[in-house]
Parts: structure tokens; C-alpha cells; sequence
């Protein structure tokens, strides 16, 4: 693996499932295949999980693990080509990936969409600038579309969960929301579950949300949550914004949120969702709290995703 910044980088996703899962079972096994080596872990937005995790797995690798937090304490950057830069941007990716790239032998980003721009979000200007120019592997800690070691995450958890020897029925449903929220964790859950092939898979989602076809070609997709959630084993909620109309907020419609009542058509189906959540929001307390949810397991998860992935990038 060169780099890890969607679910092509990771193909066979099943080979991912397995190896993240032996580390869950094995920690330290490969305790000093990282010896001697530095990642950077730098973020132009906020994170609880992806951080900490990607850190602990790194370590568990035998490396050291540096957090740059860059949108607080960096300088601003610049990533288009040719800019004059007479505005408020202060170095140019063009010099700062090859530092980092001289510092550290993986470099991991996130990056946000700027919901305003689909042309450019959809492009990935900022992660591919860093690629293009640093001249280490990346890793994407989610980027403007994307979040692919949450979707890795995701698909060990209901890997390790579900024991039956059928196809589990995943359904993927929108939610209400407070914010214009990226489509990265969708679109990613969708391509992840699709690429895997070992699922029944319904996206619901209330009209005008559609999300990009080609993360969701092979999904079925309804208006109906009600109908989706009908014999469901795993229910991933989240919210987006609208796709089509870019990053708006059109339907806001609290029957949307997931509770308890709505399970009952269900295969006393698992409840994920990727984090933060808003309570009663999103999701109901009386789910969250319940046998149901699958949320701090997933969260927990993410170390192995971590670990599976950049093992992966040192032994290539
Ligand atoms: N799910 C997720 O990526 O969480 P953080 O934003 O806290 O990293």
C-alpha cells in the first residue's frame, strides 16, 4: 500500500478486515516494525478519535507518533498553484509538504470540505496537494469527500459482530441535524460496504439528499426509512447535506431521528454511527443507551483500522 486515501488503496477490503482484527487479538505483535520511523499526524480540524487512535496504533507499531494541529498552530497555507499570495495565506504547500516529508516517513492528514465549492471539495485539492508534494505516503485522517479508516472501522465492527451465515441487511439512514454536515462518512460507508460485497445494503435518505452516485452505485436507495429499516441487522446513522444543491440543509425533519420504536421492525439490529453524536438529535438517548448501539465499540475499533493500515504502508 502507497498511500491510504479511499477504499481503492485498499483492496481486498476483506485482507484489511483480518489483519485489523489480528491486531485487535494481538497488539504489540508487530511491536518494532516501525522502529525508528515518525509519522505526522497533522489536522486542519478538530478530532477526538482519529487522533488518539491513529497515535496508540502507531505506537503499537513501534513508532513515534508527532500531532501538528495546523489549523490552530500552523501557518495558514496555500495550496493552490501559481496564487499570489497577498491574502491571508502564509506558506505554500509547495515548500511545507517537502519539510514534512524530510521529518516523517508517513504523513497523515484531515481535511475538511468547504461545503461552499463542490468542484473543488470533490477534487480533494488539499490532500492531493500534500500527495503531489511531500514525497512520503499519506494517510487520509478524512479528507473532503472521504473518511476511509472510519468506513475500515465500521466494516470490523460488524465483521467482528455479526455470526450468521447469511448476508447481513446493512441500511445506511440520513438524520436530522443542527449544521451543514460533510457527505464524507456516507459516501465512504457506501463505497466501503459495496466494495466488501458481503452485504445487503439500503441507503434511506428524505428526497433531495442524494449523495453522489459513485460512491453508492449497487445500493439500493429509498425515501422510506420506515420501509429500509424493515428486517435490518445494523442500522449506520448519520446526517449530510445535500449533494445536487451543494451543502444545504432542505429537509430537517425530526421524524428522521432514529429511536427505539423504529427498531422494532428490525433484526434487533446494532445502531453505529461514526461520532460526535448529537443526542436526541440524531439519535435518541433511549437508543444510544441501549443494548442496541455499537457507537464506543466502533470508536474503539478505530485503533485497529489504524494499525492495519499503516503496518500495511511499512511493509510496502
Ligand atoms: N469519527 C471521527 O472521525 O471522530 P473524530 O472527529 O473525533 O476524529
Amino acid at each position: 500500500m502507497k498511500n491510504f486515501l479511499s477504499v481503492q488503496d485498499s483492496l481486498p477490503v476483506q485482507s484489511l478486515i483480518e489483519t485489523a482484527l489480528s491486531y485487535k487479538a494481538h497488539p504489540l505483535k508487530d511491536h518494532t516494525l516501525g522502529k525508528g520511523k515518525r509519522i505526522g499526524l497533522l489536522f486542519l480540524n478538530p478530532s477526538m478519535r482519529t487522533r488518539l487512535s491513529t497515535q496508540i496504533a502507531a505506537q503499537n507499531l513501534g513508532m513515534d507518533a508527532l500531532v501538528f494541529n495546523v489549523g490552530q498552530d500552523g501557518w495558514a497555507l496555500e495550496f493552490e498553484e501559481e496564487a499570489i499570495m497577498s491574502g491571508t495565506t502564509v506558506e505554500h504547500v509547495k515548500e511545507a509538504a517537502p519539510i514534512l516529508g524530510n521529518y516523517f516517513d508517513v504523513l497523515g492528514i484531515r481535511t475538511f470540505p468547504s461545503l461552499k465549492n463542490k468542484e473543488e471539495d470533490y477534487h480533494e485539492l488539499y490532500i492531493n496537494q500534500f500527495v503531489k508534494y511531500c514525497g512520503i505516503p499519506v494517510v487520509s485522517l478524512e479528507s473532503a469527500t472521504v473518511h476511509p479508516l472510519q468506513s475500515l472501522t465500521d466494516l470490523i465492527t460488524i465483521t467482528e459482530t455479526f455470526r450468521e451465515k447469511r448476508k447481513p441487511k446493512i441500511v445506511l439512514t440520513w438524520a436530522p441535524h443542527v449544521k451543514a454536515l460533510p457527505q464524507c462518512v456516507a459516501n465512504s460507508f457506501s463505497e466501503w460496504v459495496i466494495q466488501w460485497g458481503q452485504a445487503d445494503f439500503v441507503i434511506a435518505h428524505p428526497e433531495d439528499y442524494e449523495l453522489n452516485s459513485r460512491f453508492t452505485q449497487g445500493a439500493t436507495i429509498t425515501h422510506n426509512q420506515e420501509e429500509a429499516l424493515k428486517d435490518a441487522d445494523f442500522v449506520y446513522v448519520k446526517n449530510w447535506s445535500t449533494y445536487t444543491d451543494y451543502g444545504r440543509i432542505y429537509c430537517n425533519d425530526p421524524g428522521w431521528m432514529l429511536t427505539l420504536k423504529k427498531l422494532e421492525s428490525t433484526r434487533q439490529a446494532k445502531v453505529m454511527h461514526c461520532l460526535p453524536v448529537r443526542r436526541n438529535v440524531e439519535l435518541s438517548d433511549e437508543v444510544l443507551d441501549s443494548r442496541h448501539s455499537l457507537v464506543t465499540r466502533q470508536a474503539a475499533n478505530r485503533v485497529w483500522a489504524a494499525q492495519a493500515v499503516i503496518s500495511e504502508i511499512l511493509k510496502s
